[in-house]
């Protein structure tokens, strides 16, 4: 029962510091009495004392229940998870103690909200941080997001987000919102997802591009920051089927213009996120080798990149052939696709992050206009980073209407459905170009996750749709 003698409590949050609201008593000095409400994080029970880690998506706060508290049967029976109102005194943390924001709640009453099931203390939140078999934690994500390396992750994908606006805002660009349900493709037939819309074939979109482009008319430079769908077949630990895909297009550029936007874009998003404080100190737990990368960003042309490939003895690995056929693994050629694996092998090694441009004709997107030093070519970037490969896709357009024609000859599409895109050169053109960026690929690199499959919610790849 609550002692109805105690000053009332004034409601907070886990994370609330703001000295107008709470002071810290000591042992003969009363602290705030405060009410706050979360789960059981963590808890130890000793002889007379059991110290509660309460969560609650905020903070984390050290709660001690001593006195009567401690032999009620909810405070025998706590569990992991379990949620609760907890009502106290908060003071400093006696000295050598450790807790987050050194302090330490004194609870005086508590209630349980909702207890967890469980009853031992090897819930699936602590077993998830131990690490177990990817299958089961898949299967269990809902709880798994309960632990410190998810949630972490989803803070720091949240402040990455807010940033990009923010340096989307600072260059004037405007969002925008495409749909996903289209009918064109953007990056090849091979992974669309196609489903019944209505009466007609619906596809999910690839890529939001073509879309931005009939923008840039009216709205000037524009982005969007929407999920694209990929049916990728392979599992690979970059490849998602659903991934939030930040593009952005801009007008009346020329390819280096391109190149240096999206230099200062990713920087200025870093420099953003790493101003928060709370959000840095998320990164240096989970990556805490991380260096932002110095600028200028190194530029390396596909065919320096073939030439320095074969230099390094990295063999292109056809994996049209069969295993015993001698042209399977031979040196790279102009016109090869660049395997991810030699790729990331070139990243890690160079071990800076590389804009790869001009790539050939034959492996880029229709809509990629030659580079008018080298026809073979195309005015394309790549850009990679160590440890993750490439983060970024873009180009400049084929700003020309019989060019666009005859691009979409070449690859076999019929220019019909794309009548409105093609529009784009009938009405006003202009030399534009933009990019993709895959939010995943760009958190994993700056999380230090192994794949993108730690840095989205529930994770979408081949076979797994569920939770
Ligand atoms: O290189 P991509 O395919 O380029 C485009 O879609 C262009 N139309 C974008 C544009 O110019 N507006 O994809 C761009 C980026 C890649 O660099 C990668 O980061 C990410 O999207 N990406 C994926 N991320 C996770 N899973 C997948 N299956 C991805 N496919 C692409």
């Amino acid at each position: 029962k609550e002692d109805a003698s105690l000053p009332a409590p004034i409601r907070i949050r886990l994370d609330e510091t703001d000295p107008s609201k709470i002071t810290l008593g000591t042992a003969d000095k009363p602290g705030t009495r405060v009410r706050v409400l979360g789960r059981v994080h963590r808890f130890r029970a000793q002889k007379d004392v059991i110290f509660i880690t309460l969560k609650d998506g905020y903070g984390q706060m050290q709660v001690v229940f001593g006195g009567e508290l401690i032999k009620t049967y909810a405070a025998l029976t706590l569990t992991l998870e379990t949620s609760l109102e907890i009502r106290g005194q908060l003071r400093e943390l006696p000295p050598n103690a450790k807790a987050p924001l050194n302090r330490e709640l004194h609870a005086d009453f508590f209630t349980v909200i909702g207890a967890a099931v469980g009853g031992d203390k090897e819930a699936i939140t602590n077993k998830v941080q131990a690490g177990g078999d990817p299958q089961t934690l898949l299967d269990q994500r809902h709880l798994v997001l309960r632990g410190d390396v998810l949630s972490s992750v989803m803070k720091v994908r949240a402040a990455v987000t807010r940033a990009f606006r923010q340096a989307y805002f600072e260059t004037r660009c405007l969002e925008v919102t495409p749909p996903s349900m289209v009918q064109t493709q953007v990056e090849g037939g091979a992974t669309l997802f196609a489903f019944p819309y209505y009466d007609q074939q619906g596809y999910l979109t690839q890529s939001s591009q073509l879309y931005l482009e009939t923008c840039l008319a009216s709205l000037g430079d524009v982005f969007c920051i929407s999920p694209s769908f990929r049916a990728e077949r392979s599992l690979t630990r970059r490849h998602l089927a659903e991934y939030m895909h930040i593009e952005a297009e801009l007008d009346f550029i020329t390819f280096d213009d391109l190149l240096v936007h999206i230099e200062n874009v990713i920087c200025r998003v870093i420099d953003l996120t790493f101003a928060d404080p709370v959000t840095a100190g998320y990164i240096k737990e989970l990556n805490p080798d991380f260096k932002p990368p110095s600028r200028p960003f190194k530029r390396m042309r596909y065919s320096d990149a073939i030439d320095w490939l074969n230099e390094n003895k990295i063999e292109f690995d056809d994996e049209d052939l069969p295993e015993d056929h001698p042209e399977r693994k031979r040196p790279h050629r102009f016109g090869d696709d660049i395997a991810e694996a030699a790729e990331r092998r070139m990243t890690d090694i160079l071990n800076v992050p590389i804009f790869l441009t001009h790539f050939p004709v034959e492996i880029k997107a229709f809509y990629m206009p030659k580079d008018p030093q080298d026809p073979r070519a195309t005015e394309s970037v790549d850009f990679l980073m160590p440890g993750v490969g490439e983060i970024v896709g873009g180009s400049m357009r084929i700003s020309d209407y019989d060019e666009l024609m005859a691009a979409y000859k070449r690859v076999g599409i019929d220019p019909t459905p794309y009548y409105w895109y093609s529009d784009q050169r009938r009405y006003g053109t202009s030399p534009h170009g933009g990019y993709g960026l895959g939010l995943e690929r760009f958190l994993a690199w700056m999380c230090g996750r192994f794949t993108v499959r730690d840095c989205v919610l529930y994770p979408r790849f081949t076979n797994r749709c569920t939770p």
